[in-house]
């Protein structure tokens, strides 16, 4: 099937900044691709420096990059350590950044852990760009312009189901069903982000999903390689030739979500042909499972207590809703980024953040569960921590502008 809109009809992306996981195969490559020929510097985040630079020098070698420009960055997505050090790398470089596709994955592999003791697919999948997406929230939100996080799902979300008792599938693993967890953990993540955008009356930036179908890539040979099946490769390898379409072709979903302009928070866009497998993209629903709210709050809490990464507008709106004073909410943004990056939530007790994030905010429930020396202790804390750092910012700025 030819598709009915293509990378002709892709907007020009001069003058945008764009961060892809996974750049340097399959779909991720042929987005990068596309975004170059676009114009786009595309910050291409890849698990090895290596392939990522043969990837940008084939790039660059084939098509017509025309005012484009494409950096290579190591991003290992199944190390907390690393992600963090590649948002740190990208926060000194760029003041903002215009699109964050988070699309690296890896699918049906035998249980291995990453660096961090998650499940791997869970961990690179969803934990990982969550993480990824919570480090890199100030330079999405800080720009002028209308951002995007855009994050790549798959029909596989249909099957899958949150196992909160065992996240991590310890005690019973399945390979697709771990797949299926990690893949509806990221429309959880996508949606759950954007009701937060929302709450926090953020309307530059905008969070969406896509899939991509079925493509013939090598997302379907990793896991046959990995468990040494020559079978199953062999099996993969003809379904591939007769049920896949083109990487590039599977990759339209992910680059309209990205850069069309009439795309809006939450939706989610797939391919609208035969089951959906191949085809134009256009606007779809998700599982039922996908919108529930209730799940999608618990798995944030989640993934911010295992990743350890808090997005720091989280507690803002609830703050500034309970707070009447304006000068309160005044000083509370003023300090917000400095309290955010020296005293992450997770320093707070897991039954406070848990009461904070219901809606409404449970008071009766907070003033049960903990004594008023304890929340005077936090607030004071919060507040002594985040004046000590403005200050020393200031000292700092004006030794840095007399220098
Ligand atoms: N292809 C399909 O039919 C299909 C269907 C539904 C959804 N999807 C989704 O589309 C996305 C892209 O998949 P694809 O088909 O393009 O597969 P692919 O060709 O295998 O590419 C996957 C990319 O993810 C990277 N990656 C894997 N583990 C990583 C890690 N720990 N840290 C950083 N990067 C890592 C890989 O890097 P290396 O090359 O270094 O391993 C590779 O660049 C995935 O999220 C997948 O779930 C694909």
């Amino acid at each position: 099937m030819v598709p009915s809109w293509s990378t002709e009809q892709m907007p020009q992306c001069a003058n945008k900044t764009i961060i892809i996981t996974g750049a340097n195969s399959g779909l991720g490559y042929e987005a990068t691709k596309a975004f170059a020929t676009k114009g786009a510097t595309v910050i291409m985040a890849c698990r090895s420096i290596e392939r990522g630079q043969q990837a940008a020098t084939d790039i660059r070698n084939n098509v017509d990059t025309a005012s484009g420009d494409l950096t290579v960055r190591q991003c290992d997505l199944a190390s907390l350590e690393s992600i963090k050090s590649f948002a740190a790398a990208v926060s000194r470089e760029y003041d903002s950044i215009d699109i964050l596709s988070n699309n690296a994955g890896v699918m049906a592999i035998p249980r291995q852990e990453t660096e961090d003791g998650f499940e791997k697919q869970f961990g690179v999948n969803h934990l990982g760009h969550f993480a990824l997406t919570g480090h890199l929230l100030e330079l999405m939100i800080s720009g002028d312009d209308e951002s995007r996080v855009v994050t790549h799902s798959s029909g596989a979300h249909e099957f899958g189901k949150i196992n909160f008792d065992d996240l991590q599938r310890k005690q019973s693993y399945g390979k697709w069903e771990a797949y299926g967890q990690s893949k509806l953990a990221n429309l959880l993540f996508a949606y759950e982000l954007q009701r937060r955008f929302e709450t926090a009356e953020i309307t530059q930036t905008i969070s969406v999903a896509c899939h991509p179908g079925y493509a013939a890539t090598n997302l379907q040979y990793r896991g046959p390689k990995q468990s040494g099946s020559a079978l199953r490769l062999r099996m993969m390898k003809v379904a591939n030739r007769i049920f896949g379409q083109s990487a590039a072709d599977g990759v339209l979903p992910l680059l309209y979500a990205s850069t069309a302009t009439d795309v809006q928070g939450s939706e989610y866009y797939g391919p609208n042909g035969f089951l959906n497998m191949r085809g134009a993209p256009e606007e779809q629903s998700s599982s039922q499972e996908s919108y529930d709210t209730q799940t999608a709050q618990r798995l944030w809490r989640r993934s911010e207590t295992l990743t350890g990464v808090s997005f720091e507008f989280s507690w803002y709106p609830y703050l500034r809703e309970y707070c009447e004073s304006r000068h309160i909410v005044a000083l509370v943004s003023a300090i917000r980024p400095y309290v955010a990056a020296r005293f992450p939530m997770t320093n707070i007790p897991t039954y406070l953040r848990d009461a904070v994030d219901t809606d409404p905010v449970d008071w009766v429930y907070i003033s049960s569960q903990c004594d008023y020396l304890e929340v005077v202790t936090i607030i004071y804390d919060l507040f002594a921590h985040a004046a000590l750092t403005v200050v020393t910012r200031y000292i700092e700025r004006c030794f840095i502008s007399t220098k």
